[in-house]
């Protein structure tokens, strides 16, 4: 088979005008690919398209080739799935079609499938590579095996390697390997030390693919190239802010098994966004081909890091990240998983160079788009008064765009107000003509922007360095200690932190924004985190909990986590006391953005909680349909009943779309509402109503202004807001006033002026509905946190 491949390449190279590189040129030599794990996801989606173009490439070398695909599944079934994928690769535009055909049916034709489970295999492999090379009279250049496997099978599979496929002449042996190498440092050691006994350090190729991205790889070369105008900036006076960002939007269904095991962290942030700041960050090595240098200037980089603390990180976790591990993993309803698919990490450099320059890694799955950078925002200290647009104005950074996002392309962009970069090599080149798109606040047509002359993937690219035996691209078993050294204590301190649910997409708002304070990283908003020590647990003795007056009302203060659970726990006693004294518990919940984390505290960790026997109804709605994300029946719906088994019967959103209209006092929507809880509310007198306070003091939908006397006896109104959507749906003071038990919930420092000022003023319903919440023969408790009440 080698002959007739051989004598193809020959002819084909005479065809093009370049019959003197012959396939017996000194250069010649068999290398024999073998992917092991040759049929999976990743061997389908990159490699054999990487392995093939690596052939394309060195059709004209003079070596020759043999490929195989290895698995556990006997050849006869695994043959022609592997031949359907092989059938699926393609050439670059460079390459004419017919050449391309031929190429294509000669890789074909070197491949082969083989069943790879027991040494016995192995060996059968290696012999059959030696009997090939044998009858052909060809010397061996390399055995190049690339392990796409789980984890757990590389020590097993590098063994047998070890044993059985060792090429005996002078050629090279090469087994890669991909993450995860480890979980944690330790089992980063444990791994090291397994391969380290079957293989050598120069054998192994550990894959970051995200080293083999363009952008990624042209970090150092862009450096060099303009050392003259970076050389200047590149330091703590000038850079601002350095962020490596990687958001996906998509979920990780299908993976969970995997996933949940490893997280965010583990999964990205401890590889490829520590390897991009490595390489903005470390010392520029001088001869950028030198893997020894490279790889030693990136592991100083490890040495200088500051120690990641837990304040400098947060987490969080997509809503339907629980659910879908319960399916997958065949796990009951209360099964709690604290894996982060989203974190935000503050890093510093202990080093005279960068000291206090925030190193912001961030990344998570379900966000709002697709999109990876690295930005190095640097300090613009001028301040413009009347013309924020002028170019001196405007922000000063480099972007190294990995691609996708608004650009939708691989970049890299230097703002104008900061210098024009030299163009790279030939592979690259400058765009100059821009659809109108912004990038990180600056309209493109502000940067020098330049882009590679032709897209590659990064595993093509990673492939072709792994032949040519270049290793500065690949993870180093030092370097990677390094790395799992620094992650490693900061993924123990989170172990047990309970991630921020956010509802994922569009939906996420300023839910994940970060706030630099210092060393220090925290959310922007004040949704509340719940703390795990208090999971599932109801007891009040953790609690930090004052108890006080507030408007001669009682009042529960706390920090928002311990208030949002005293509250939770709250509600769950008042269940289970009226489901003990009259079989039912009617709950009203009011909407907005408050809420929420007392919806995600019950719908997690409150399992016990007699949902069956609890009819829920709402304070107040907004008159969209239910459907609207903008409907306090949605948020309700989304963060809490969707995830308790509460009986549908049991729901009472309320009638805002009548007559395929919203909110027409004809309609009766308010009325139809009315008649509803006095049928099923015993006295219409709720168990449990939870209600909040607006910055202007209202309360349910009852605004200032709003005539709250006129509506009389009433139970529900129709009302309207200052603020879109203007029409509302709200019980009336009565109906709150006849409640059993009324919570008010403040949270945030955001609402401590209103606090100081309510703490202040005197009833007056008209002004400030919110005071006029006093429970005939109820209790008002005051649920406020101490960023509320002390600002
Ligand atoms: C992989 C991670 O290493 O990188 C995935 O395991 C992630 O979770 C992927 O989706 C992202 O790679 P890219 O090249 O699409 O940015």
């Amino acid at each position: 088979m080698f002959v007739t491949v051989l004598l193809l390449l020959v002819t084909l190279c005479a065809q093009e005008g370049h019959g003197e590189e012959r396939a017996e040129a000194p250069r010649s030599g068999h290398v024999s690919v073998v992917i092991v794990g040759g049929t999976g996801d990743l061997a389908k989606k990159y490699l054999w398209q990487g392995f093939f173009e690596l052939y394309v490439n060195q059709a004209r070398s003079g070596k020759t080739f043999s490929f195989y695909g290895g698995g556990l599944s006997p050849a006869d079934a695994a043959t022609p799935v592997l031949f359907e994928i092989l059938k699926a690769v393609s050439c670059s535009k460079d390459v004419s079609q017919e050449r391309c055909a031929l190429l294509k049916e000669q890789f074909l034709r070197l491949a082969q499938y083989r069943q790879l489970k027991t040494q016995e295999d192995y060996q059968d492999l290696a012999k059959h590579i030696e009997q090939e090379l044998q009858q052909e009279g060809i010397t061996e250049a390399g055995r190049l095996f690339y392990l796409s496997l789980p984890a757990f099978a590389y020590a097993d599979v590098a063994d047998k390697i070890n044993n059985t496929c060792r090429p005996t002449s002078k050629a090279w042996l090469r087994v890669v390997l991909e993450k995860p190498f480890g979980h944690d440092f330790r089992s980063a050691q444990v791994l090291a030390a397994q391969l380290g006994s079957s293989l050598k350090d120069e054998e192994m190729y550990r894959i970051d693919h995200y080293l083999g991205k363009q952008v990624v790889a042209k970090i150092l070369p862009f450096r060099k190239e303009n050392k003259k105008f970076l050389d200047p900036i590149w330091d703590k006076h000038h850079i601002e802010r350095v962020e490596i960002i990687m958001k996906e939007s998509l979920d990780v269904k299908g993976r969970i098994p995997f996933y949940d095991q490893y997280g965010v962290i583990r999964d990205v942030l401890q590889n490829h966004l520590t390897e991009v700041m490595t390489l903005l960050m470390m010392r520029l090595p001088m001869n950028l081909s030198s893997s020894e240098e490279v790889l030693r200037n990136k592991l100083q980089i490890f040495s200088s890091m500051l120690p990641l603390r837990k304040n400098q990180a947060v987490v969080g976790q997509y809503q339907a990240y629980q659910t879908t591990v319960q399916q997958e993993m065949n796990k009951m309803k209360d099964h709690v998983s604290l894996t982060p698919t989203f974190a935000a990490v503050l890093a510093h450099l202990d080093d005279a160079q960068y000291e206090g320059v925030p190193i912001l890694l961030i990344a998570g799955k379900m966000l709002d788009e697709r999109v990876g950078y690295a930005r190095v925002l640097f300090k613009n200290d001028i301040f413009c008064l009347q013309n924020p647009d002028a170019v001196h104005c405007k922000p000063k950074q480099i972007v190294f765009y990995f691609g996708h996002g608004s650009l939708q392309y691989p970049a890299i962009l230097v703002s104008k107000n900061l210098f024009k970069p030299v163009l790279m090599d030939g592979e690259w080149k400058e765009v100059t003509q821009h659809t109108d798109v912004n990038i990180l606040g600056l309209p493109i047509s502000d940067y020098y922007v330049q882009t590679p002359a032709e897209q590659k993937e990064a595993y093509s690219e990673l492939i072709s360095h792994i032949f040519a035996g270049r290793k500065n691209s690949f993870i180093s078993a030092e370097n990677l200690l390094a790395s799992w050294g620094i992650w490693t204590p900061l993924l123990d301190s989170l172990a047990s932190s309970y991630p921020r649910i956010y509802p994922g997409g569009a939906d996420n708002r300023d839910l994940l924004d970060i706030r630099v304070n210092g060393r220090d990283i925290g959310y922007n908003t004040e949704v509340v985190l719940i703390s795990p020590d208090q999971m599932g647990g109801t007891s009040t003795n953790s609690f930090q909990v004052m108890q006080g007056k507030f408007r001669s009302d009682d009042m529960v203060s706390a920090w928002a986590e311990e208030l949002v659970e005293r509250l939770a726990v709250d509600i769950q006693e008042a269940a289970e006391a009226a489901v003990r004294e009259g079989g039912v518990f009617h709950l009203a919940f009011s909407g907005g953005s408050t809420p929420l984390a007392l919806f995600h505290r019950l719908s997690l960790h409150h399992f016990s909680f007699p949902w069956s026997h609890t009819h829920v109804w709402m304070v107040d709605e907004r008159c969209v349909p239910l459907t609207d994300p903008e409907s306090n029946f949605h948020g309700l719906h989304d963060h809490l009943l969707q995830h308790v088994r509460i009986p549908y019967y049991n729901i009472h959103p309320m009638p805002v779309q009548l007559n395929q209209r919203l909110c027409v006092e004809e309609d009766g929507g308010a009325l139809l509402y009315e008649k509803e809880i006095s049928k099923l509310v015993n006295g219409s007198s709720f168990h449990f109503v939870l209600l909040g306070v607006g910055y202007d003091g209202h309360t349910a939908s009852l605004f200032p202004g709003t005539k709250v006397d006129e509506l009389g006896e009433s139970l529900v109104a129709l009302t309207e807001s200052p603020v879109k959507p203007h029409q509302r749906m709200s019980l009336t003071l009565s109906a709150i006033n006849q409640a059993r038990k009324v919570a008010l919930l403040v949270i945030g420092k955001g609402k401590h002026e209103l606090i100081t000022q309510m703490s202040r003023v005197k009833d007056n319903r008209d002004k400030w509905p919110v005071t006029g919440v006093k429970p005939v023969d109820g209790r008002l408790v005051w649920y406020i946190d101490y960023d509320a009440l002390l600002g």
